[in-house]
């Protein structure tokens, strides 16, 4: 009797190695697979933390920043940003401390590196846009400032970036010529507008506008009852005023050595499709937040991975083209609001609609003021901008986001003067109400500004008379 049990314990005690073994060699298994395999979430293990708000849509590609052995890759930051900090004219570029005269302040703070000021995975120790630095920073390297400038005396050390009068990057609408060319303009300026779209007479002069197409033009092949919707949104696009036939976009031409071969019917229309007739548009969508993923070759966002608030109806919706723009009507009106509030539910986005923002975007949309009087969520985060040669709809929404400056030039000062629009965009409780009511507080920088210029204006002066009167 006890042999015997001894015997079963033996046989489980070899027994639980063959378990334990077998588990062993299904961890290392899942590691390894884990620590190979490009973008397996199983990476997600050996995160440090959260990633941030700009970076976690694409976190899976960890080589996108990192080598293989997570080491940081040289240049990963540079590699996708560089456009953008060249666009805005970044005060503070690596090469700026290159320049021997400067070299001395690497000393206190290394600036040629990104990750000096900018962390990741340690949501602990940083504040939006993936900042960790000390407050004081610019101090450390502007200790003469307030010799140099008496009207920064009595100032906090750390009070330089404060929301309207400081950047470290991007300054285009706070350095000292805009604010003293733009001193003391009215809050509302006359006749306030945003540019008007010129796309359809962009591509008439260049003659690549089609003529219009009816209804006995449409070349879809499809049995009439198939295509009621379909054909009754088109009729009413641009699409068909324009000549972009049904081929145009379910069966696009693929070129075939010189000639151009039709595809059979998709039903489908993939992005590629799109950005063959609207590449700046596609180019712009892909660098946001709402675009990114594609860009990194993942599979479009989807709602219910955000970390915004956002509707509990739009939670499995994808992130394409379609999503503001619903297959064949593209009435650009709806999208440019309504659209935005099928998936946004955030108090700003929700305040939108009781904002008078929302009164002239909604008198302009029926007809009782005149075109770009009007400003929609699209005027402030899809700004209409020069570029390739005509007026583009600027299709990343985060390229004016953050730090919010970005937005007084592109946007707000079509309408309103240079002060009142930095006043506003610094206050987080009016940006939080979408803008309905004043500022709270008046930023003194572009009165400073005014000071100091007037004051060499004056010395200046005094110094001519002087030598006049030698
Ligand atoms: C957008 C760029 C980016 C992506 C994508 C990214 N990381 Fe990182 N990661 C960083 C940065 C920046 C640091 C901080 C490096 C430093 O401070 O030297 C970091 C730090 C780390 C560290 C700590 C390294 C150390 O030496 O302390 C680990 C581990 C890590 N990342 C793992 C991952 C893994 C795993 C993935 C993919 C699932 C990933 N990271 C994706 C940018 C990125
Ligand atoms: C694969 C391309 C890619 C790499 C590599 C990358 N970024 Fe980004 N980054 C993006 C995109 C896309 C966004 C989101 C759009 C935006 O905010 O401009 C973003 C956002 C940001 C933001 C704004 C974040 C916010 O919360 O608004 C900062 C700051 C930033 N990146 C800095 C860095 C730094 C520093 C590195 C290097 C450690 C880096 N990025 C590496 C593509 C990249
Ligand atoms: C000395 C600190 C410092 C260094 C070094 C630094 N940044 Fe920044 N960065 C900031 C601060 C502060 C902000 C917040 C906005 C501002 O003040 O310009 C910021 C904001 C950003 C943004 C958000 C968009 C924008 O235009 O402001 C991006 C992108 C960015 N940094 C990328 C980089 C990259 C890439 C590098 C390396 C080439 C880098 N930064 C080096 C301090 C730094
Ligand atoms: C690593 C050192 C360093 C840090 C940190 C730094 N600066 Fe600078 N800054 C410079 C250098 C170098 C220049 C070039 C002009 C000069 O020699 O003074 C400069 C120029 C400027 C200018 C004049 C810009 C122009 O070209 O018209 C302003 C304004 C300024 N910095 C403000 C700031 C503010 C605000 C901060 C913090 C957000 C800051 N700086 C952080 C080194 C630094
Ligand atoms: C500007 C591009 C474009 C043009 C032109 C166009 N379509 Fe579409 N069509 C789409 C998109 C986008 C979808 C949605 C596909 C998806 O979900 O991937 C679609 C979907 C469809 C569908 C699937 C069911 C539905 O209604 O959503 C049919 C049928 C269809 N189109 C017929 C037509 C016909 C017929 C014409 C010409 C009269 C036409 N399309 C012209 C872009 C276009
Ligand atoms: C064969 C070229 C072609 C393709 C493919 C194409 N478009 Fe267009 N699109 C045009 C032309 C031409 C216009 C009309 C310009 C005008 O007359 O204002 C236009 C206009 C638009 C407009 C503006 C509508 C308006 O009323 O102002 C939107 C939005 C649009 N397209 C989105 C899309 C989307 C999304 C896709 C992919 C599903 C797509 N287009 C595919 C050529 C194309
Ligand atoms: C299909 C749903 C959907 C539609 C439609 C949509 N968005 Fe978004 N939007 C998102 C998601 C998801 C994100 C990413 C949020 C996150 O990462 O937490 C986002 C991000 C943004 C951001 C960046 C926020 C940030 O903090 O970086 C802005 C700004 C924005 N959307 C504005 C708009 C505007 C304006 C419109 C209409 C013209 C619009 N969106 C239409 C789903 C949508
Ligand atoms: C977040 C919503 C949103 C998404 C996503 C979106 N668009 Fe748009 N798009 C708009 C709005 C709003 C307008 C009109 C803006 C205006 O009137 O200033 C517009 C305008 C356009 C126009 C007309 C441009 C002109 O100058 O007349 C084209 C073309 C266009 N979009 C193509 C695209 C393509 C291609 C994609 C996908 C890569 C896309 N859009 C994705 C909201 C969006
Ligand atoms: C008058 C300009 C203006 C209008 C109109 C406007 N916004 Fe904004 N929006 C802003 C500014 C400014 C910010 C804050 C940027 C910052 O400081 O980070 C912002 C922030 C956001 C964010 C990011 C919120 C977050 O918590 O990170 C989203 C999403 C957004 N807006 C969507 C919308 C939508 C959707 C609409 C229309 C229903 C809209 N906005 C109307 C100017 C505007
Ligand atoms: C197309 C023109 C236009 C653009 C662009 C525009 N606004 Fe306005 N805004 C107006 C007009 C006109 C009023 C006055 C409405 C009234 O008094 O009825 C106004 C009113 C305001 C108000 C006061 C609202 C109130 O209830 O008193 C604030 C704050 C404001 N805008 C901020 C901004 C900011 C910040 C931006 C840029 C992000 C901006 N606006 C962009 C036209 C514009």
């Amino acid at each position: 009797m006890l042999r015997s049990t001894g015997n079963i314990v033996q046989r489980l005690v070899q027994k639980v190695w063959v378990y334990w073994i077998l588990a062993t060699l299904l961890a290392c298994g899942f590691m390894g697979y884990a620590l190979t395999a490009d973008r397996s979430p199983a990476k997600r293990i050996f995160l440090p933390g959260k990633t941030t708000h700009g970076h976690y849509q694409i976190e899976l590609d960890c080589h996108a920043c990192h080598t293989t052995s997570f080491e940081m890759k040289q240049d990963a930051c540079v590699g996708c940003h560089v456009a953008e900090l060249k666009q805005c004219k970044d005060t503070h570029p690596a090469t700026k401390f290159i320049d021997p005269v400067n070299a001395q302040r690497l000393k206190v703070l290394d600036a040629t590196n990104c990750l000096t000021c900018h962390k990741e995975h340690v949501p602990e120790r940083t504040y939006p846009m993936g900042l960790s630095l000390p407050t004081d920073y610019c101090y450390h390297c502007h200790t003469t400032i307030f010799e140099d400038r008496p009207s920064h005396q009595g100032f906090a050390f750390n009070s330089c970036q404060t929301a309207g009068c400081h950047n470290y990057h991007d300054n285009r609408a706070l350095y000292e010529n805009i604010l003293v060319k733009h001193f003391g303009e009215p809050d509302v300026l006359e006749n306030p507008h945003v540019p008007s779209r010129d796309y359809h007479d962009w591509l008439k002069s260049r003659k690549q506008l089609g003529s219009p197409l009816t209804a006995a033009d449409q070349d879809s092949k499809l049995p009439a009852d198939e295509i009621t919707t379909a054909l009754a949104g088109w009729l009413k696009s641009s699409h068909s005023t324009a000549g972009v036939n049904c081929s145009g976009c379910h069966q696009p031409p693929v070129e075939v050595g010189d000639t151009e071969v039709p595809q059979t019917w998709s039903e489908s229309v993939a992005l590629d499709v799109c950005s063959g007739c609207h590449k700046p548009e596609a180019e712009g969508w892909l660098g946001g937040l709402h675009g990114m993923r594609v860009a990194d070759n993942f599979p479009p966002m989807q709602v219910c991975d955000a970390r915004l608030p956002m509707k509990s109806a739009a939670a499995h919706r994808l992130l394409t083209c379609n999503s503001c723009h619903p297959a064949h009507q593209y009435d650009t009106h709806l999208a440019a609001v309504q659209a935005c509030l099928e998936c946004h539910n955030d108090d700003h986005s929700l305040a939108y609609t009781r904002s008078s923002h929302f009164e002239l975007w909604t008198a302009e949309t029926n007809g009782k003021s005149p075109a770009g009087s009007g400003v929609s969520c699209a005027t402030c985060h899809m700004p209409r901008e020069e570029g390739a040669g005509r007026i583009v709809v600027n299709h990343n929404q985060n390229a004016n986001l953050e730090p919010n400056e970005k937005m007084v030039r592109s946007v707000c000062m079509n309408c309103h003067g240079l002060e009142f629009s930095i006043d506003a965009l610094a206050d987080p409780q009016l940006i939080n109400k979408c803008f309905e009511g004043s500022p709270a507080k008046h930023i003194e920088s572009a009165q400073m500004a005014k000071d100091w210029f007037d004051r060499k204006q004056r010395e200046r002066q005094e110094r001519l008379n002087r030598r006049n009167s030698q």
